[in-house]
């Protein structure tokens, strides 16, 4: 056989092997368009004018939905909207409502992922996001603030930040909902572009765990000035 015909071939064998071992797409493929996109100059208007179609589900002001059918995007990380759109371009989540719009076709390649995700992330964030029924100072906000602390910290830090250079997410000021519904995919394995350290982390988290350290997550202040100036902001770049 031509060697490097085997070669490739064992090549297969290996990835395959790797996926059904995990169940999981890779988590971070390099290069590709994600590279291209983060390393591009943002053009704003082109960035606005991308938007406009996501703003039918995402509003002009990126805020999402309480009832966490739409998350919020504004105020992330570029780096994780990035990572997260070609993920969904690549069908490693299930996203049927978004998928044909987020297409190369529809929106253009890394250019124009450039442009909209450097317009979203400097969006201000909602002020008034979907939280858990848990207030602060009874035990099950305490239960949740444990949790969060033991499991969440070294990968979403402190106060729910994120890391911007590892592609971890921002979840402070996310919809409540939103985020059970993730939580749970990612644990469940639907959410096929999960990290596969943070599956190991949660993968004994209960339904009742899911919803306390969420709750605690959804009542994590977000600093003032990543917020808008009060929840009837109007996103002016749409008027
Ligand atoms: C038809 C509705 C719809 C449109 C249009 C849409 N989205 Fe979405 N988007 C969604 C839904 C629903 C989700 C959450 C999917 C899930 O639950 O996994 C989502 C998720 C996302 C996420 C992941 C957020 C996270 O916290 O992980 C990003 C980033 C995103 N959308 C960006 C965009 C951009 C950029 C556009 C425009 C090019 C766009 N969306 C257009 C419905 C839409
Ligand atoms: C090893 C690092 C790591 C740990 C530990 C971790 N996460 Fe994550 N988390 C991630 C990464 C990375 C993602 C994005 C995964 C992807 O690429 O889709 C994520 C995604 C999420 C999301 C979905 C965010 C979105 O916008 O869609 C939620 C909610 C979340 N994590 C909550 C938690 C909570 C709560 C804990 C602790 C119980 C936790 N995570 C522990 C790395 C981690």
């Amino acid at each position: 056989m031509n060697k490097r015909l085997m070669v490739s071939m064992l090549g297969l064998a290996a990835t395959t092997m790797l996926v059904s071992g995990t169940a999981f797409a890779v988590w971070m493929t390099e290069g590709g368009e994600r590279d291209e996109a983060l390393h591009l100059k943002p053009d704003h208007e082109n960035g606005i004018e991308v938007y406009e179609v996501c703003a039918a589900c995402h509003l002009t002001e990126g805020w999402g939905s309480k009832d966490g059918t739409f998350p919020q995007i504004s105020g992330q990380h570029q780096s994780v909207l990035v990572k997260q759109l070609a993920d969904i371009r690549e069908g490693n989540r299930d996203n049927p409502t978004m998928y044909p719009f987020a297409k190369p076709e529809s929106i253009g390649g890394s250019q124009a992922m450039a442009d909209v995700t450097h317009y979203i992330a400097k969006l201000p964030m909602n002020p008034d996001n979907g939280k858990g029924e848990w207030e602060e100072g009874t035990p099950d906000f305490e239960k949740g603030k444990k949790l969060y602390e033991d499991n969440c910290v070294k990968c979403h830090g402190d106060h729910g930040e994120g890391m911007a250079d590892k592609y971890y997410p921002k979840i402070q000021g996310q919809h409540y909902k939103y985020m059970v519904r993730q939580f749970e995919w990612i644990r469940d394995g639907k959410r096929r572009n999960a990290n596969p350290e943070m599956v190991e982390q949660i993968k004994r988290f209960s339904h009742d765990d899911a919803l306390h350290v969420i709750n605690y997550v959804s009542r994590i202040p977000v600093p003032k000035e990543d917020l808008a100036p009060s929840k009837e902001w109007l996103n002016p770049d749409y008027d």
